[in-house]
Parts: structure tokens; sequence; C-alpha cells
């Protein structure tokens, strides 16, 4: 029989691969928890379509506790629960960040409790390298030290950590946080992807817009770093890698791996690349020149940061497979075929 597993913010970016991962290649039933005020409810017709099966997708908010509840409740034969439901735009965060504080935080309060009352246990939380904030030494592993957060959206992915460390004490839940890099690309059909509800505002969306004549052109945000062309390194890293690993992690947890009740684990490649090399990389596989311009820094950018990926690959016996023209390569193919969806 399959194995149910709660997946919150399942129609957003990495919560609908990682329902494609699971329903492609493990005997998991996905369950989707959803409110898309970030996220459109038509992933779960794009799964369908390329799987075949329709997901139960809730649409509530994870905010409103008693809606929350009776969403476990009719769940409580599930085994795992992934949490990816966030608001996730940094620039954004420094705008507005009670909003960030309050959606992020009391939705992770609702859900860890649920979770906890209803014996589900195996806890996967979607976290963020954005919590080391600016670190004096690359590559950044599991035993860095977490620097100032640098927006309040990485604040809230560090407390929520701190939150689920508390409560993993007096609960029986046995948590995992996965600090993702950059998450890019798109599954391989190119009929699903990132697809965000308001304008865009992460690199590779920017690109591949702009690339599309949907957005006129592309601010690269500094070009004055302390780098080798002045623009910020990240770590890019293919989302159904980012997937798998999430599948890994609760399978991790179901065999009772994990030796203590939590843990982190950084998501990365290892590779940094630079906001101007990842335009060039997806030139050479659009081939076609992409109109950017070099404007101002944006707020709560850190300079560089890129992962040390050995405790991910010894834990999770996990490798990401994808280089970063394939990441530009299925991107495009998504955004090409999004095109012709409009
Ligand atoms: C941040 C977090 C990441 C999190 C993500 C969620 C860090 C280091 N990483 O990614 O963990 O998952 O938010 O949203 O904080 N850029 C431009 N022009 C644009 C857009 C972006 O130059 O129009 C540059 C940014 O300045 C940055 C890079 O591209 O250097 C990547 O930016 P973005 O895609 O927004 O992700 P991060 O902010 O790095």
């Amino acid at each position: 029989m399959s194995k149910k597993v709660i997946v919150t913010g399942g129609c957003g970016y990495i919560g609908s691969h990682t329902i494609l991962e699971m329903i492609e290649n493990t005997d998991f039933e996905p369950i989707c928890i959803d409110n898309n005020i970030n996220s459109s409810p038509k992933a779960m017709d794009r799964i369908e379509k390329i799987t075949g099966k329709r997901v139960k997708h809730y649409a509530i908010d994870l905010c409103d506790a008693k809606a929350t509840e009776k969403v476990f409740k009719e769940n409580s034969d599930a085994v795992a629960i992934i949490h990816f439901a966030a608001l996730k735009a940094v620039g954004e965060s420094v705008e507005i960040p009670l909003e960030y504080y309050n959606n992020n935080l009391s939705s992770l309060s609702n859900v860890l409790r649920f979770t906890h009352q209803y014996g589900i246990d195996n806890f996967i939380f979607s976290s963020s390298c954005s919590l080391y904030g600016n670190v004096s030494e690359l590559p950044v592993s599991e035993e860095t030290p977490l620097n100032t957060p640098e927006s309040p959206y990485a604040n809230t992915k560090k407390i929520g950590e701190e939150i689920i460390q508390d409560y993993v004490k007096v609960s029986n839940v046995k948590a995992i946080s996965l600090r993702y890099f950059n998450p890019v690309g798109a599954h391989a059909s190119g009929l699903i992807g990132e697809d965000p509800i308001n304008k865009p505002n992460n690199l590779v969306p920017v690109v591949t817009a702009v690339a599309s004549g949907k957005m006129e052109k592309l601010t690269v945000f500094g070009d004055d770093y302390d780098t080798r062309d002045g623009s910020c390194i990240r770590d890019y890293i293919h989302v159904t890698d980012i997937a798998r690993a999430h599948i890994s992690a609760v399978n991790f947890l179901l065999e009772g791996k994990q030796e203590s009740n939590y843990d982190v684990l950084n998501l990365g490649t290892g590779n940094g690349v630079t906001v101007i090399e990842l335009i060039k990389a997806f030139e050479k596989v659009a081939q076609l020149k992409l109109n950017y311009v070099i404007g101002e820094r944006r707020g709560g950018d850190v300079v560089a940061v890129y992962s040390d990926n050995t405790k991910v690959s010894q834990y999770l016996q996990w490798t990401p497979e994808y280089g970063i023209e394939n990441m530009m390569e299925t991107a495009w193919k998504w955004q090409q075929n999004l095109n012709k969806e409009a």
C-alpha cells in the first residue's frame, strides 16, 4: 500500500517537483496543501498531464489552525510531512517584514503542532542557505557558524529551525532541515517549472522572462562586489536534484537512520557561479543575447555563498546530477512551453 506524505506548498516550485518525483519514482502518495497565494493550482493539472495521477489538494491557509487541523486529522495515516509552504522573496521581505514573520512562523508552528498531535512525526523543513548570512569561509558546511541573517526572509528560516529544534525535545517529531542553496531549472519534460503568480524576482525566472520578451530587461544587482567579475556568487542547483534529496530525507527518517531527533543538511552542488556567468551559460544554451544592464546592489543580498556537500552525500547517498547548462536548458524549455500556454 502506498504511504501518504503531506506536502505543504505542493503547488509551488520545489513542492510540485517533489510531488512529481514522488509519483514517478516512489510508492509515496503525496497530499498537497497550498493556499496558492504565490502559486497556481494548475501545478496539479500539469502533474496529472505528465503522470496521469490526480493529487489531492487542500487549498487552505496554514496560519488558520482550525483548517490545518482538519486536514491533518483527515490524513493522520500519513507517514511524513514536507513543509515547503512559505513566503520566499528576499527583497520583498525587507519591505514587508511583519508579513514574513507572521506567515512563515505561525504556519510552521501550526504544522508542527498537528504533526505531533496526529502522530505523523517525520518532518522535513524547507530551510535556506541564506541563514548563514555573509560568511567568512567558503564553501559553507553545516558547521559554519550562522551570521546575522541579511533579510527578514532569512531570519524566518533561522528562527524556524530554532522552533523545530525546541519542539523535537518535547514531542515525538523527528526532523531534518534541508538548507537549499539556489534552486533553478525545471523538470526534464519542460511541462512543469517555476511559475510565480507575482512578478518574478529570482534570477532565473527573470532571465527566461526577458529572453521570451515578457520583461524588457534584466538588471544585474551590482558588479562592484569582491568576486571574480564583480557580481554575486551563488550555488545554483537543479530543482529535480532538490526534489530527489527530499525523498531520500523522508526515507532516511522512515528507516530510522537518523541518530538524533534533529539534523541539518546543505543542498547545493558545491559550485559557485556568478550572475554574469549564469547569464553567459543561458545565452549559450538558448543561443541568444540577453538584454541586461548593470544596476545598483539589492538590499539583503549576500556577496558569495556555495555549499560543502560532504554531509548530505554521506547521509543520503545523494549527489546532484545536473550542471549549470542543463539547469538553464530545462528552465528555458519550460519558459517556452509556458509562453505557448498563455
Ligand atoms: C535567496 C536565498 C535562497 C532562497 C531564495 C528564495 C541567499 C544566499 N539565498 O536566493 O536560499 O532559496 O532567496 O527566494 O540569500 N539577481 C540579479 N537580478 C535579478 C534577480 C537576481 O542580479 O533580477 C541576482 C541577485 O542579486 C543574486 C542572484 O541573482 O546575486 C540570485 O538571486 P535570487 O535568484 O533572487 O536568489 P537569492 O536571493 O540568492
